[in-house]
């Protein structure tokens, strides 16, 4: 039987050049999609999961990011005081239980691989989820969301889980790719996989979309990876030498992915969530009728 994934890595070292200038002094994870946080999102998603610890790999002038996740004792007083009780009581269930979280810091932004390999000592010897923070997702016909649907999976298959996306053939050279080995449906046990395949080279389309479930040996590989493409130690290089030992299986998330990590992504993702938000969705969708009516 599988053990239980109770930790999940956040790598939110990265520089977030694709969204400079707002990335100068606001790390990319801080930027709100709608009025939360990027960060918050994907850790409302992992919590909704029932993952219960938060290890975050953090990086110099990313200081705002373990503010986030801690009381705020000035704002929460005056915000009793002055009675303003449900946004309090907001505030109050969007903390992490004490101790629930971690931070340590990847001192140069060496590679995603790399920033994986600095939470080995807080994950320990268990399986691991890892949430790419800038990735955040909504819920399709299953009504769950993508780190949920991993975590099935992986009860389902035990092994490494990769959770996957369509995208056209003509953008594969831009992501890491797996290809098909035994196919399930929903899930299928991964053959290969390879990161940022040059131009009509890819295995398939189906690109790697930034939610994985983990077996702890990866540490032990991720210490030996050498730089690969980009100059950076790369996760996927990891993987696909540890599927040298290990089973990997890929789940096709069923819901909405929205990488806020380039401009127009983030555009996407504040119309894709403002949509969803019944409190906001009537005027908000009114609004758009007319913008776009105007175009
Ligand atoms: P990205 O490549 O999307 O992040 O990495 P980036 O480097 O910040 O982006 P750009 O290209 O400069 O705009 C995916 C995730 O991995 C983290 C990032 O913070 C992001 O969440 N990451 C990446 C690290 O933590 N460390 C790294 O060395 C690289």
């Amino acid at each position: 039987m599988s053990k239980r994934v109770r930790k999940a890595v956040f790598p939110v070292a990265g520089l977030g050049t694709r969204v400079l200038p707002a990335t100068k002094v606001i790390p990319k994870e801080m930027l709100t999609v709608v009025d939360r946080p990027v960060l918050q999102h994907a850790v409302d998603e992992a919590r909704e999961a029932g993952i219960e610890h938060f290890i975050f790999v953090t990086g110099r002038n990313k200081a705002t990011i373990e503010d986030h996740f801690d009381m705020s004792y000035e704002l929460e007083d005056t915000l009793q005081k002055r009675g303003k009780l449900k946004e309090y009581a907001e505030l109050m269930a969007d903390l992490p239980a004490a101790g629930a979280t971690s931070f340590t810091r990847q001192q140069a932004p060496l590679g995603l691989g790399h920033a994986v390999w600095c939470a080995r000592d807080i994950v320990g010897d268990e399986p691991f989820a890892v949430i790419l923070p800038d990735m955040i997702t909504l819920p399709g016909v299953r009504k769950t969301r993508c780190i949920a649907q991993c975590l099935e999976a992986y009860e389902q298959h035990g092994g490494n889980i990769i959770a996957v996306e369509e995208v056209s053939p003509d953008d594969t050279h831009l992501y890491g790719v797996v290809s098909i080995a035994q196919d399930f449906g929903q899930t299928f046990q991964i053959g290969g996989m390879v990161e940022k395949p040059a131009k009509g080279t890819s295995p398939s389309n189906l690109i790697i979309s930034g939610r994985y479930i983990l077996e702890p040996e990866i540490f032990d590989v991720l210490a030996t990876v050498e730089k690969g493409a980009g100059g950076e130690i790369q996760l996927t290089d990891g993987m696909k030498k540890l599927s040298e030992l290990q089973k990997f299986f890929g789940v096709r998330f069923d819901g909405r992915t929205c990488d806020t990590g380039s401009k127009l992504g983030f555009l996407m993702a504040n119309v894709a969530f403002a949509l969803e938000r019944p409190d906001i969705a009537p005027a908000f969708k009114a609004e758009l009728k007319k913008m776009l009516g105007a175009l």
